[in-house]
Order: C-alpha cells, then sequence, then structure tokens
C-alpha cells in the first residue's frame, strides 16, 4: 500500500442526512470518507455529530476544491483550513482530484480534466508539493473522467497520470468506475490501462454508478456500482491486494441502509480476493 497507509476495507460517504442514524445505530462499517468543503465552517451539530463519528470510525478526508491543476494561485488557505481539518478527524491522509475547478478566480464547480501535456505536469507537481508540505500527511490524486480527449494533448491518459505522480511524489486514489468510463467512451482497453499506471501508487479505491446515454457513459454518482465495475474491481485487487473502498454515491443519495450494503457487497469481494484476515486498522 503507498506510504504503508492502512488498508481500511470497505467504507461510504459521510453525509448530514444519514448523520444520526450512524450515532445512534453505529452500523458496521470500515471507514467514513469526508469532504471538508461540507463540513469546514460549520459548528452546533454538524461540528459535533463529527466529532462523535470521528471518535468511533476511522474517518478520511476528500477534498472538491483544491483545483490542483488551475493555474489560478493555490489558496493556501484553503488547504491550512483542510489541514486543521484533516488534524481534527484524524484522516490518515488525504485526496483530491487531478483537475481544475477555478478559472480566474471563478469556481466552476466542475471537476474539468486537464489537458496531457508537459506544461499542466510541471504546474501541477509544482502546486502538489506546496499542498503535501502543509498537509503534512500523504496526499492523493483521483483520476477523473472526460468526454472528449482534451485539447492539446501530448500523450496518452495513462502516460499523463504517471508522469504527474512520479512528478510530484505524491499517492493515486483509482476510482475504477472513472476507468471503466473513460475507457468506454474513449475506447481503449480498462485492463491495459491498469497495467499502465503505477498500481503501487495506490492508497484508496473509489466505486461510483454512472449512467448510460446513448453511446456515452456518465459519471453521475447516482446509481448502484455496475456488474462490469465490480468485475473491474476484482481485477484490481487481484493486482495491489487488500486497500480501502469508498462507495461514491453523491446525488439521490439511498438510504444508509442501501449504501452500507454496497460496501458490503466490496467487503466481501474484497476478502474473497485478497483472504479474509480481519481488516487492518492499523
Ligand atoms: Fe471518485
Amino acid at each position: 500500500m503507498y506510504a504503508n497507509l492502512p488498508a481500511l476495507g470497505a467504507g461510504v460517504g459521510l453525509r448530514r442526512q444519514h448523520l444520526q442514524e450512524i450515532i445512534a445505530d453505529r452500523p458496521t462499517v470500515g471507514w467514513f470518507e469526508v469532504i471538508p468543503e461540507n463540513f469546514l465552517q460549520r459548528g452546533g451539530f454538524l461540528a459535533d455529530a463529527l466529532e462523535r463519528v470521528a471518535t468511533a470510525y476511522p474517518c478520511v478526508g476528500h477534498g472538491v476544491s483544491l483545483s490542483i491543476g488551475s493555474t489560478d494561485p493555490l489558496d493556501r488557505e484553503h488547504v491550512r483550513g483542510v489541514k486543521q481539518f484533516c488534524d481534527k478527524i484524524g484522516s490518515r491522509w488525504f485526496s483530491d482530484h487531478l483537475c481544475f475547478t477555478m478559472v480566474d478566480h471563478v469556481n466552476l464547480n466542475d471537476l474539468i480534466p486537464l489537458p496531457f501535456t508537459e506544461e499542466a505536469i510541471e504546474n501541477v507537481a509544482a502546486r502538489v508539493r506546496i499542498v503535501q508540505d502543509i498537509l503534512e500527511r500523504p496526499f492523493l490524486l483521483e483520476n477523473v473522467t472526460y468526454y472528449a480527449a482534451p485539447s492539446r494533448s501530448q500523450m496518452s491518459e495513462a502516460e499523463f497520470i504517471t508522469r504527474v505522480l512520479e512528478r510530484s511524489d505524491c499517492g493515486l486514489l483509482l476510482d475504477v468506475s472513472n476507468v471503466l468510463l473513460n475507457a468506454r467512451n474513449q475506447e481503449y482497453d480498462p485492463e491495459a490501462f491498469l497495467d499502465s499506471i503505477p498500481l503501487e501508487r495506490v492508497g484508496q479505491l473509489h466505486l461510483a454508478g454512472f449512467e448510460e446515454f446513448g453511446d456515452v457513459l456518465l459519471d453521475t454518482h447516482a446509481r448502484p456500482v455496475a456488474d462490469d465495475t465490480w468485475v473491474l474491481y476484482r481485477k484490481v485487487l487481484e493486482r495491489i491486494g487488500r486497500t480501502s473502498v469508498l462507495i461514491e454515491w453523491d446525488s439521490e443519495i439511498p438510504s444508509l441502509a442501501r449504501l452500507l450494503q454496497e460496501a458490503e457487497m466490496a467487503q466481501q469481494l474484497m476478502d474473497e480476493v485478497c483472504g479474509s484476515a480481519s481488516v487492518g486498522n492499523d
């Protein structure tokens, strides 16, 4: 596992509407992923509930607004806030997306893919080094989806991701459903993709649902994990072994019980592929 991070098994995203149920029922789950942007600068019930959850379960931060590939100046104040947040919840690592979200100081609220260029690699790497210095914990970048090959690209997606990770010396949050979706939409072999990126840098996985619109698969995070994603997840586990995997469900969020059911499936598959040794919570 990258940077000796613990393999927490299967977890789910921590959602406001599930907080009371989690605190009251203490369901069995490996861990929770927490989006700092949903909790930062909030007091009262939210802050109190988060503290209780973080006392009872491993919690890991996952950001959505770092905009690591932007050419706007890096928002160091935001990164310092994230660091404090990670300290508070005991987050062993932190992740955000290999994309940009800010243009001319405007947050587009979307994960926009970067052109696969030398310039983008250098820009991201310089910013990751600053982020890692501030966070003082391992940092993972997540592979994102794209629906048209980013313009001016000089290399494949696999080569771009590999070069970014190596130049930045950071880890990979491998979104397995994003691999499948990009492979379908861009017509490449997802297993060949897996074999051409540095899997030893994987510190965490995501599994999410997508939807089919004509010939295109859309990354909606509003559905259960698709059968083909489970198949590819198994292939990832065969290559990397026991890890931390998160069921991502960001819109049309179902009941906690339904989410936990998906996590249970992810855990069972991990136990089946990697042996049923107890989950290493470090
Ligand atoms: Fe993801």
